[in-house]
C-alpha cells in the first residue's frame, strides 16, 4: 500500500470499530506506566513499563504517539543542549507498524533537534534506508551494550 495512503488510513476509524485519532505528544505529562505496554519487543530482558516511563521522563526530548489513551509509539533523544543529540530509542508497537507512525515520530523529533549540529543514531543496517529518508547518512560508529544493566 502506498505510504501516503497508509498515513491517511491511520486517521480513519480503527479496527475496533470506533473512531481513533492519533495524537503526538512532546511531553510525558499525564502519561502513566499503565499506558506503556507492548514495547521492547524481542529484547532479552525488556524494561518494565515503570522503567520505560523513567527513561521517557529522563530524556531531553520525547515524542509519543497516543491513540485510545494508549501509547503505541515513542522516540527519545538525549542532548547536551548545545551541539549534539543522540537518538537512543524509537519503537512503534508491532500491530501499529507500517502505517507511518515511526516516520512521523522521527520527523517531529528531528524538528525539535533542528538547531543541533550533530544528531546521531545507531541502527541495524536494514534500517539505514528508513533514516536516510530524513536526511541522515551512514557514518562509522562504535557501541557497547551491558546486558546486566537490563536485569
Ligand atoms: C523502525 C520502526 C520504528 C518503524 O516504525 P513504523 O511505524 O513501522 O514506520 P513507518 O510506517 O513510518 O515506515 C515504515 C518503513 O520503515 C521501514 N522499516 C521498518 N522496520 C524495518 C526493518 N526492520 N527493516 C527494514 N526496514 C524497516 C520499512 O521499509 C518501511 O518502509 P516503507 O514505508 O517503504 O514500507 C518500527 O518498525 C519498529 O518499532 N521496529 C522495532 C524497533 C526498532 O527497530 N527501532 C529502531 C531502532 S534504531
Amino acid at each position: 500500500m502506498p505510504r501516503r495512503l497508509r498515513q491517511i488510513l491511520v486517521h480513519l476509524p480503527s479496527r475496533c470499530g470506533h473512531d481513533s485519532t492519533m495524537e503526538y505528544l512532546t511531553s510525558t505529562d499525564g502519561v502513566s506506566s499503565r499506558q506503556l505496554s507492548g514495547f521492547f519487543a524481542g529484547w532479552p530482558s525488556p524494561p518494565s513499563p515503570e522503567r520505560h516511563l523513567a527513561l521517557l521522563r529522563g530524556s531531553s526530548h520525547v515524542v509519543l504517539a497516543r491513540t485510545d489513551d494508549e501509547i503505541i509509539g515513542f522516540v527519545t533523544a538525549i542532548s547536551d543542549g548545545a551541539l549534539a543529540a543522540y537518538i537512543p530509542l524509537l519503537e512503534v508497537r508491532r500491530e501499529w507498524q507500517g502505517q507511518g507512525v515511526g516516520g512521523e515520530l522521527l520527523r517531529r523529533l528531528l524538528g525539535q533537534l533542528e538547531a543541533f549540529y550533530m544528531v546521531d543514531v545507531v541502527c541495524d543496517p536494514a534500517l539505514i534506508p528508513f533514516y536516510e529518508r530524513f536526511g541522515m547518512a551512514p557514518l562509522a560508529g562504535l557501541a557497547r551494550r551491558n546486558r546486566s544493566a537490563l536485569a
